[in-house]
């Protein structure tokens, strides 16, 4: 029997240097991809980036003018304002690439925008590429490497260039879904909410330990054995079974108080009513009357 031969992998060329570059380029470099380049802004700060990156996993570093750009698969990670200006310069080039006939040049194109669309490249597919945008629901910070086994991609554009996203995430060990593009502002308000602002509930958990006398180290270290017990019940129980405190006990009193205390920190007071009005909304909660009219608009 005869098997048709496997696709080669596509080669990739990875424009900016920053911190989805950075875990991207060695997370496919790890996977069996070929990164050809990496592509800067003309800049001495850019550039010296764009070398380290390149030397390691193996790649040239180039401009947009100066790129052969004769990966299959350009993959923009440069910031979400960028998006459309990096698009354009790289369009020129493969534009002028492909009229002198050197070469076929980049065949797909993705931007990493959770928020913005694949539109955002449309100079890249006036020029001839496919193009989607191809965003994953994890953070990428300098010092941390986060594991990419199950991390879901939404993938939004092209069918031809979603196809090639869907392979290679699944080659990288994520999970690749479709997303209409008239989902895609509320998918980022989603995934702004799972880290983000997850972070900015943290900073206003030690605002209001600093309220009961604890530095914020000291606010950190003591949340965090009951922040990781609530992570595991949320896997495990899901949020209603998770939910202790006393709003599932329906103690206004109790809550009363922390109102009152709260009064002299004005932004962590309003952090804690919307999320106790939002525990109203979505959770098990007693006594919800006198808990609606405790936390009604103050
Ligand atoms: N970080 C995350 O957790 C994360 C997660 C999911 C998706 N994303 C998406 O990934 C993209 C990049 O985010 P990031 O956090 O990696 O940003 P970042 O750390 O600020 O890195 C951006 C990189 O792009 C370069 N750059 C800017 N303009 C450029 C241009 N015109 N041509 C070439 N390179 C250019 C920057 O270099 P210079 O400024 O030195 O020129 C820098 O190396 C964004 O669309 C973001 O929404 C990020």
């Amino acid at each position: 029997m005869s098997r048709r031969p496997a696709t080669p992998k596509p080669t990739i060329s990875i424009v900016g240097a920053g911190r989805l570059a950075t875990f991207l380029a060695a997370a496919l470099r790890d996977a069996g991809f070929t990164i050809t380049e990496i592509v800067a802004r003309d800049s001495p700060r850019s550039l010296r980036s764009a070398r380290t990156l390149a030397a390691r996993v193996g790649a040239q570093p180039v401009t947009a003018s100066s790129a052969a750009l004769d990966a299959t698969l350009l993959w923009l990670c440069v910031p979400d304002r960028e998006i459309r200006a990096a698009a354009s310069a790289l369009a020129r080039n493969l534009t002028a690439n492909r009229a002198a006939a050197k070469k076929g040049g980049s065949r797909f194109a993705f931007h990493s925008s959770g928020a913005l669309l694949s539109r955002e490249l449309a100079p890249l597919r006036k020029a001839g590429t496919a193009v989607a945008s191809v965003h994953p629901l994890m953070t990428f910070v300098a010092g941390a490497h986060p594991s990419l086994a199950g991390v879901p991609f939404a993938l939004e554009g092209d069918p031809a260039a979603t196809r090639v996203a869907r392979r290679i995430v699944g080659e990288i060990g994520g999970e690749s879904f479709l997303l209409p593009a008239s989902r895609k502002a509320a998918y980022h308000a989603w995934a702004t909410m799972t880290s983000p602002l997850l972070l900015a509930f943290l900073v206003t958990l030690e605002e209001t330990a600093r309220a009961a006398g604890l530095t914020p180290h000291d606010a950190r270290r003591k949340s965090l054995p009951i922040i990781r017990q609530t992570l595991a019940n949320y896997e495990r129980l899901g949020p209603a079974r998770s939910f202790s405190g006393p709003l599932v006990r329906g103690d206004a009193e109790t809550v009363a108080k922390h109102l009152a205390v709260l009064e002299k920190h004005a932004g962590a007071s309003k952090v804690y009513v919307a999320l106790a009005q939002a525990a109203l909304r979505g959770l098990p909660v007693k006594n919800r009357d006198g808990l609606s009219r405790l936390l009604r608009v103050r």
